[in-house]
Order: structure tokens, then sequence, then C-alpha cells
């Protein structure tokens, strides 16, 4: 059986993430092909055009895992109604030097937690403009908002009953762009 590797890139170190949180969570309601990755990207330095020719070790190895990876699996948290400058920092890393992007080709979901009730919606957006100039064709639907609020996890971190039946879609939709693409 194929296996796929999944990076999972989370737009917030923060220690009590929530968007860490659900992307720890998404991953227990994947097949058991799927296994992850996830892209550390908290030591990166800020990206500089003067260092493409000498990467830094954390840059080399953020690309080696992207590299390695079939899908992306973006989760991040919205930020002045736009991507954390983290993420896009990351991103903007792999996307260098010019014709050596490696994100390209790779099929990503991209998916957000928020405490406010639109659910990362514009950030996501935006995120998805980034995406389409890299050339990662990027699962359109279900698109998944998600409001951190009392419920969204059960006592054990997994996702609670109320969100079950939906994200568990939202998994399996993204299951099946991943595996179209690869
Ligand atoms: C936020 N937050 C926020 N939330 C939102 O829904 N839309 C927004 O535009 C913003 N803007 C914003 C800017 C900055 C600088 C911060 C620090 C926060 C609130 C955000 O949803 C909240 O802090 C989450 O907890 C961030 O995600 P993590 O760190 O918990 O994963």
């Amino acid at each position: 059986m194929a296996q796929y590797n999944i990076a999972v890139v989370v737009g917030s170190f923060r220690k009590d993430s929530f968007n860490q949180k659900l992307a720890k969570a998404l991953q227990k309601l994947f097949p058991a092909d799927f296994s992850f990755t996830t892209v550390r990207i908290d030591d990166l330095p800020l990206y500089n055009q003067d260092d493409e020719a000498n990467p830094s070790a954390p840059v080399k190895r953020l690309k080696d895992e992207i590299k390695a990876a079939q899908g992306l699996l973006f989760v991040t948290p919205e930020y002045n109604r736009s991507i954390p400058g983290v993420l896009k920092n990351a991103i903007d890393h792999a996307s260098r030097p010019y014709g050596q992007s490696v994100w390209d080709g790779k099929p990503a979901g991209v998916i957000g937690a928020s405490v406010g009730p639109i659910g990362t919606a514009l950030a996501q957006q935006h995120l998805r403009n980034i995406l389409a100039y890299l050339n990662v064709p990027t699962l359109g639907q279900p698109e998944a908002f998600i409001h951190n609020k009392e419920g969204l996890y059960d006592a054990d971190g997994n996702i609670g009953e109320a969100s079950r039946k939906f994200l568990q879609g939202w998994v399996d939709a993204y299951v099946g762009w991943v595996k179209k693409h690869v």
C-alpha cells in the first residue's frame, strides 16, 4: 500500500496554540497510510535574498522536509486579517532560489482556528492566493473555518462530537485530493 507523508505547517508556535492543537487532533482522523512531519518554522531566520546561496541549517531542513512530503497541510491562525508573518517567512524561504521552489505541485489543504467567529476565513484566502502563485493545488471544498469554542474537543483533545462529522468529511476530501495529485 502506498504511504503518504504530509508536511504540516502551523502558523503559530505559541505554547498553547489552538492551531497546533487542531493540527494534532486532525491527524487522528486520517487513514493508516498517512503519516505526518510537523515542519519546524520557529528557528528560521528572517528571509534575506543575500543568504540564498548559503542557506542556514534550518532553511535546508525546511526544504528537505517539504521535498520529502507528498502533501502539505497548512493550519494557521489569522493575524490582522491575513496570515502570520512567521508563516509567510517560511513560505518565502522554501520558494527560493527562483525556479527551485520546493512547494511546486504539492497538493495542499488549508485550515485554521480562530477565537473569532469567521474562523481564519480571510487568512485562508490570502494563503490560497500565495499558494496559487507557487503552483500548489489547494483543496477548494469543503472550506473549514474553525471557531475555537467550547466543545470543539473532547476531554482527551480529540475533535468533539459536535464537529467530528464535519471535520472527518474535510479530512476525507483532503485525503482524496492528495491521492489524486500524487
Ligand atoms: C489575532 N487574532 C485574530 N483573530 C481573528 O480571527 N482575526 C484576526 O485578524 C486576528 N488578528 C490577530 C492579530 C494578532 C497579532 C494576534 C496575536 C491575534 C486572534 C487569534 O485568533 C488568536 O490569538 C489565536 O489564539 C491565534 O492562534 P493560536 O496562536 O492560538 O494558534
